[in-house]
């Protein structure tokens, strides 16, 4: 019998590892000739979805994107680069980096231009949330990443109580 990769217990970072590449046009900028935020937050949306489906095996909806950072500036005709990685999953919920960088056709340079943190849930045939497999951090880098992740869901966790408290408080 052969065991398919959705039957493992733990997969490492690496086996989900999602690069895409895009090509900024005129239809992706603002006035100034430079990517919109928005467009480059789709293109982490769509690879960082990637890497956690194939992680997951599974259909998996955005729930959260935490930390985004525009460090830099993208123009008309740069090349960007998308790297998504899972950093860790929980029992249904799966948080993927996404690191972007861009450079010119011209240069041999790339400059880091965004990292966010995406939260995604595993669903299920009826669209409810479904038990993901777990993540074995191997690089000293991925197993810093295993245990932050801890920490950035509990933050995360905390916001939605008060939150909910502000909510129920304000009638
Ligand atoms: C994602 C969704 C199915 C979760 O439903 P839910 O009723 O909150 O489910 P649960 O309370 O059982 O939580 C399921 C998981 O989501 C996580 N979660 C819920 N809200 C979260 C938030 N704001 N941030 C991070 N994780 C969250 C929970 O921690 C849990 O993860 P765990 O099993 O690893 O502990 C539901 O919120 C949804 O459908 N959201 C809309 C998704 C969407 O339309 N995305 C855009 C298109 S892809």
């Amino acid at each position: 019998m052969t065991t398919s990769a959705n039957d493992k217990m733990e997969k490492t970072p690496s086996e989900s590892e999602t690069i895409t590449t895009q090509v900024v046009y005129p239809n992706d900028t603002n006035p100034m000739g430079m990517l919109q935020g928005g467009k480059l937050v789709q293109w982490m949306d769509t690879a960082s979805a990637v890497c956690a489906q194939i992680h997951a095996g599974k259909i998996a909806v955005t729930v959260s994107l935490n930390n985004v950072v525009f460090l830099n500036p993208a123009k008309i005709g740069d090349v960007i680069t998308i790297k998504a990685k899972m950093t860790r999953a929980f029992g249904t919920s799966m948080e993927v980096f996404a690191q972007v960088w861009a450079r010119s056709i011209t240069s041999t340079e790339k400059t880091l231009i965004n990292e966010a943190y995406f939260t995604f849930v595993a669903l299920d045939a009826d669209s409810k949330p479904a038990p993901v497999c777990q993540i074995k951090p191997v690089t000293k880098a991925e197993k810093m990443q295993y245990v932050l992740a801890a920490t950035r869901r509990e933050n995360k966790q905390a916001k939605t109580i008060s939150r909910k408290l502000f909510d129920e408080s304000a009638g």
